[in-house]
């Protein structure tokens, strides 16, 4: 059976478990070629990404080359969707030339479910409109099993566009497998309808003392018709700032995705305070990603 990364609510706890633990094993082993340098010699994946990236299409491609594999790099700009191929036969194009996985970013939620049963090849989703990001919860669930030890009762907040966010839709199924807390904070108008029990609405300032960590989103400009944000008036409201990072436990961390907006959503000297894990989030991005595309080659995790 074909193994794709689609969405992570596909995999049982104790399947997303082996995949943080072998994520941990690359993460110690990235700079030892002799140890995974063979992992997955001879293989030939492709990157189609239909939306800008810089962290996740880098982190594929030097995670292929870490395990011996060799990656293409589509680029819809400069192919033949100028000349009006669709999505469907630029990957039916690419299965027939012979890569041996997709790695697939589309604005659209759902097409990657809708191509994947017409492939003979694994799918990953490497981010899908607002759905789902399920790589980057990987690499979030690993950043923060890394930091507390485990993942069951921690508490985390999510501040920002949560209504537009994949990274935010897959930390929300993520919590649910694992029995972690989510409050979403930020604007009402950016936020979600709440129907899960392991997830409720807060006040930013009331909730953050209380979090083990707090995920901090870019308002998602490319998804919004019009949006009149002021960003210094935005903030004020709802950035992470020195002032609230003091209001923080001690041992509480900052996440972020990336790209971030500096001075928005985040101040400058938040990026890089020791309570963020902002850039070991881009580290463990590449491990993370070699342990799931050993996943869909080898069914191994
Ligand atoms: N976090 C993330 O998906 O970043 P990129 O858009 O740069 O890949």
């Amino acid at each position: 059976m074909i193994k794709h990364f689609l969405s992570l609510s596909s995999f049982p706890q104790s399947d997303l478990l082996s995949l943080i633990h072998r994520a941990q094993f690359f993460f110690q082993n990235q700079h030892s070629p002799e140890k995974i340098h063979h992992l997955l010699k001879n293989r030939i994946f492709a990157n189609v990404f239909y939306e800008p990236s810089t962290r996740t299409r880098c982190s594929f491609e030097i995670a292929a080359k870490r395990l011996g594999a060799d990656i293409v790099n589509f680029v819809p700009e400069h192919s033949s969707v100028k000349k009006g191929e669709t999505v469907y036969d630029t990957l039916k194009s690419l299965e027939s030339l012979g890569v041996d996985g997709i790695i697939f970013r589309h604005a659209d939620d759902h097409i990657v479910e809708q191509l994947q049963p017409f492939l003979k090849l694994p799918l990953v989703n490497a981010g899908a409109g607002k759905f789902e990001h399920p790589s980057q919860g990987l690499l979030d669930l690993l950043t923060l099993f890394q930091e507390f030890g485990k993942l069951e009762g921690l508490k985390v907040a999510v501040c920002g566009d949560v209504k537009h966010s994949r990274v935010a839709g897959s930390l929300m199924v993520a919590a649910k497998i694992f029995g972690m807390q989510i409050y979403l904070c930020g604007p009402e108008t950016l936020l979600p309808e709440v129907t899960d029990s392991h997830v409720q609405k807060a006040d930013f300032d009331t909730i953050l003392p209380t979090v083990d960590a707090v995920m901090m989103l870019r308002i998602q400009l490319e998804r919004h018709e019009d949006l009149d944000l002021d960003p210094k008036a935005y903030h004020h409201q709802f950035g992470m700032n020195h002032r609230r990072q003091l209001s923080m436990k001690k041992n509480a961390i900052i996440l972020h995705p990336g790209p971030f907006n500096r001075g928005v959503e985040i101040s400058d000297d938040m990026v890089e305070h020791s309570q963020s894990r902002i850039f070991k989030q881009m580290n463990n991005g590449v491990a993370a990603r070699m342990a799931i595309l050993e996943l869909i080659i080898n069914g191994r995790s």
